[in-house]
């Protein structure tokens, strides 16, 4: 059993605030009903249908929590009911959340020691924000799971194959794509619901030869050769957690018009630690390293992809690859900023914060504050602000809340409170502003995570920031690579 179960009264919050987040947003200050503060057994499925529309050059998949009635990996796990217990686990949720978040700044900055990079702990960081939990293992938090196949034979397709389903993670946060395959023993491995992949059973199956350019594309995250001249792979998580094995390719299927032939990936035949304490089959990398699945398949998709963050684990989101059909009409009601790479770890993805608005106004703090740049990904938990910026925003946030009962500290986070007794909550409306003036107003799932305000600061101004995945809930971000643009469109799940 891990401390994760407790986040689910957290976890509740906000769900109840998510539920009711459309009816409340008016202006400088939002109200949300904590009446129904209990999570809900059944998957309300999607807010907003993403298009159907098929075309050959754009998919999309729904995206959901990793525990919660919306998994198809998992079933529901219950509230423990036990409220210290939650706090200790969102607590160890944060301690991991800051933890990666140190490592991402320590890329970005060079500050490596000479190391080879190392993947983010995004098996740790992600649990806090679905509204169920687990009794054991984690709080499904953060953790958006999309499926993906790799083919497998069969006798049943006319063509002898069929796509086997693995239920991964996705993070835009790093660059190799891996899942669980046979053999893949415990405890050198971890469980999986989906049947572990085989690729003996696979026609279109090849190991990626040492001596080849796929293998030496894998850069940092080759690790030698096989006695049979096998590329292998390896994947140091920041919290000491490995996946290792063998860089593959198969055909990736995606859709119906998607399969992806000779996908590179990692199959991996031991992943330790304790971050892999669940039960999916691996990672759908989205990073923006030459290895990700969004590189891989830029001929089709153009690299360009984009995902909406459900606002609870009873409701869905989704990850698009390409640019959907229906997209044009949509247009008008995105926000651009410009999406900034950085060849020092060209796996992360960043913008440029300007501004934050409370209440309708906009914090009192120099436009110098906001110099250094933020990282977005879609693991990151909390959004972690330019401390100068931070206080500011600590300081319009508690003076529009002194109605509410301050309540200890959860681990970085220190603005929390006890809602106890509260019918409704009334929270100050909080909107970033991005470089060029995108402006995006968060949802009310936004900004708690449990009875906490989700935002942290960095160790100084100068330090790289992060938006957080509790803050994008509800957004579709689009990352245009070719356009060098990141769009926001808010109400999008
Ligand atoms: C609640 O959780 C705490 C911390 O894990 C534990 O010490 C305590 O025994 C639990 N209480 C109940 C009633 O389960
Ligand atoms: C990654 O982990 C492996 C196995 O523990 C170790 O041999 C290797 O040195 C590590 N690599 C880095 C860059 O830390
Ligand atoms: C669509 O995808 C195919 C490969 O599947 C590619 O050849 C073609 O150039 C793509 N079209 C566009 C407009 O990107």
């Amino acid at each position: 059993m891990t401390p994760f179960g407790l986040l689910v009264l957290l976890v509740l919050c906000s769900s109840i605030l998510v539920a009711h987040g459309g009816e409340a947003e008016a202006g400088s200050y939002m109200v949300i009903a904590t009446n129904s503060m209990k999570p809900k057994a059944s998957c309300s499925g999607h807010k907003v249908a993403p298009s159907n529309v098929p075309s050959p050059n754009s998919t999309w998949a729904p995206l959901h929590n990793l525990y919660g009635p919306c998994s198809p990996a998992l079933s529901a796990k219950t509230t423990t009911g036990n409220s210290s217990a939650e706090v200790a686990s969102m607590a160890d949720m944060l301690d991991a959340d800051q933890r990666r978040a140190d490592y991402i700044q320590r890329r970005l900055t060079g500050a490596t020691d000479g190391k080879q990079p190392m993947a983010m702990d995004h098996q740790d960081t992600q649990w806090l924000q679905s509204g169920q939990f687990a009794t054991k293992g984690g709080v499904g938090g953060v953790r958006h799971l999309t499926r993906l196949s790799t083919t497998a034979t069969t006798d049943a397709a006319p063509d002898g194959t069929s796509a086997v389903t693995q239920t991964v993670i996705i993070d835009s946060g790093s660059d190799v794509t891996w899942v669980q395959c046979n053999p893949c023993p415990l405890p050198l491995c971890h469980l999986q619901r989906d049947p572990l992949f085989d690729p003996a059973s696979s026609t279109t199956y090849a190991a990626v030869p040492c001596n080849s350019a796929a293998c030496a594309q894998l850069g940092p995250y080759r690790r030698g050769c096989s006695a049979n001249a096998q590329c292998q792979f390896g994947i140091n998580y920041s919290d000491g957690s490995t996946a290792t094995g063998t860089y593959s390719f198969d055909d990736l299927t995606l859709g119906p018009y998607d399969v992806i032939r000779g996908f590179r990936f990692g199959c991996a035949h031991a992943d330790r630690g304790s971050a892999f304490d669940y039960e999916v089959a691996g990672t759908l990398a989205l990073g923006g390293g030459s290895q990700s699945l969004v590189q891989q398949t830029a001929t089709r998709y153009g690299r360009v992809f984009s995902y909406c963050l459900p606002p609870t684990a009873s409701s869905l989101g989704f990850l698009t690859l390409g640019v959907p059909p229906g997209r044009a009409p949509l247009i008008p009601s995105f926000v651009s900023t410009p999406l900034l790479s950085s060849s020092l770890a060209p796996t992360f993805y960043r913008v440029l914060l300007r501004a934050i608005i409370v209440a309708g106004r906009p914090l009192a703090v120099p436009p110098t504050v906001f110099s250094a740049s933020s990282v977005i990904d879609s693991s990151t938990i909390i959004s972690r602000l330019p401390p100068t910026a931070y206080q500011a925003l600590r300081a319009a946030f508690r003076s529009a809340m002194t109605m509410y009962r301050p309540a200890p500290p959860v681990s970085i986070l220190d603005t929390c409170y006890d809602f106890t007794g509260v019918r409704s909550i009334t929270l100050p409306s909080i909107a970033l502003v991005f470089d060029g003036g995108a402006t995006v107003n968060l949802d009310v799932a936004g900004i708690l995570l449990g009875s906490c305000l989700a935002f942290a600061p960095t160790a100084s101004d100068r330090m790289p920031g992060f938006i957080g995945n509790v803050q994008q809930k509800t957004l579709e971000v689009v990352y245009d690579i070719p356009g060098k643009a990141m769009r926001f469109r808010s109400a999008a799940c």
